[in-house]
């Protein structure tokens, strides 16, 4: 356990943002890149997985709530104001579980399965060594991350006394995204690309999907905890996947092109939704009173319809690449 698990990562991986553009590419060379390098080389020392495990029971607070109020897309609404103080908790400890949950599809049917692509060259692009090896740390990184929030899941469900199973929920909405897509592509080479945009995507975007929850004080430790320590790995993913994309993308053709950037819009979509699937599956399991009009009318209000507001390192990203404007997607 670090001495503050709540410490500011901010500055400190700020440089890892930093996307450099590339070398001229020598088709003789395998393909490099400086800043995976020095991530690849700095894995042992910095990696989660490489780390002594949090106690997670000391740091378990029953006072606090499992999961940030503000951020159910009817918070505001009375008629979840009124709910009793029991169910209000349950609810929120469901919320837990199911962001938990999506954290973990993610990283299972989205993330690894692009990092596979990319650690076996499937876009034929030449990685050398030391990104094959980059590629196969993140792997094992969201292996564990998976399993931290399990465990997390685990300790809220054993803490509270309460049965609150994950498989009751369905897929998020980057999954059911990825899957949609994925099913739409007429090629294997089509569906790896669309594979990639959104590995790429939410790479670059959980960083700010986890940072929902590490500021609030109300906030379970154990969730805060958990949440701070995957990031720091996340902070390092967001510059492997875009170094990555950059690289790929620098060596595909015009129509491949076409398809990556396509997919990086679908994805952002995607990736940035309020899940009100999920909502309406909790209101149910919990018997809310008119929960069903509850999720539906905050569905209905389009400002409600992103959880994820920050995707900037992706805009960066296109805009190094020059491409911001032929990604058919509203910044
Ligand atoms: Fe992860
Ligand atoms: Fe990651």
């Amino acid at each position: 356990m670090t001495a503050n698990p709540f410490g500011d990562e901010a500055a400190e991986n700020e440089t890892l943002l930093r996307l450099p553009s590339l070398p001229p590419f020598d088709p003789g060379d395998p393909v490099e890149s400086a800043i995976i390098s020095g991530l690849a080389n700095s894995w042992p020392r910095r990696a989660t997985v490489k780390r002594p495990e949090p106690d997670l029971d000391d740091l378990f607070d029953a006072e606090k709530d499992d999961y940030p109020v503000q951020l159910i897309p009817f918070h505001d609404d009375d008629r979840f104001r009124r709910l009793d103080e029991p169910t209000r908790a349950r609810v929120l400890a469901w919320a837990w579980i199911a962001y938990n949950k999506n954290v973990m599809d993610v990283e299972q049917y989205v993330v690894n399965p692009g990092f596979r692509l990319l650690s076996q060259d499937a876009f034929g692009t030449g990685l050398g060594d030391i990104l094959t090896v980059a590629t196969l740390q993140a792997i094992v990184d969201e292996q564990y991350h998976t399993l931290m929030h399990l465990n997390a899941s685990a300790l809220t469900r054993r803490r509270r006394g309460w049965n609150l199973p994950e498989r009751r929920l369905p897929y998020g909405p980057t999954v059911r995204g990825q899957r949609a897509a994925v099913a739409k592509a007429d090629t294997p080479r089509e569906s790896a690309l669309v594979s990639l945009a959104f590995t790429t995507v939410a790479e670059t975007s959980i960083s700010s999907y986890l940072g929902l929850i590490t500021g609030d004080e109300n906030v379970q430790p154990v969730n805060r905890s958990t949440v701070v320590l995957h990031r720091r790995d996340e902070y390092c993913h967001a510059s492997i996947a875009g170094e990555l994309l950059k690289i790929v993308y620098e060596r595909l053709g015009t129509d491949d092109r076409r398809i990556l950037l396509a997919g990086l819009a679908v994805a952002l979509e995607a990736f940035s939704a309020n899940d009100f699937t999920t909502w309406t599956t909790v209101m149910d399991a919990e018997d809310v009173r008119d929960g069903g009009a509850l999720v539906a009318d905050a569905a209905h209000d389009t400002a409600r319809r992103k959880l994820v507001q920050d995707c900037g390192v992706i805009r960066r990203l296109c805009d190094d690449l020059g491409v911001a404007d032929e990604v058919p997607y509203e910044w």
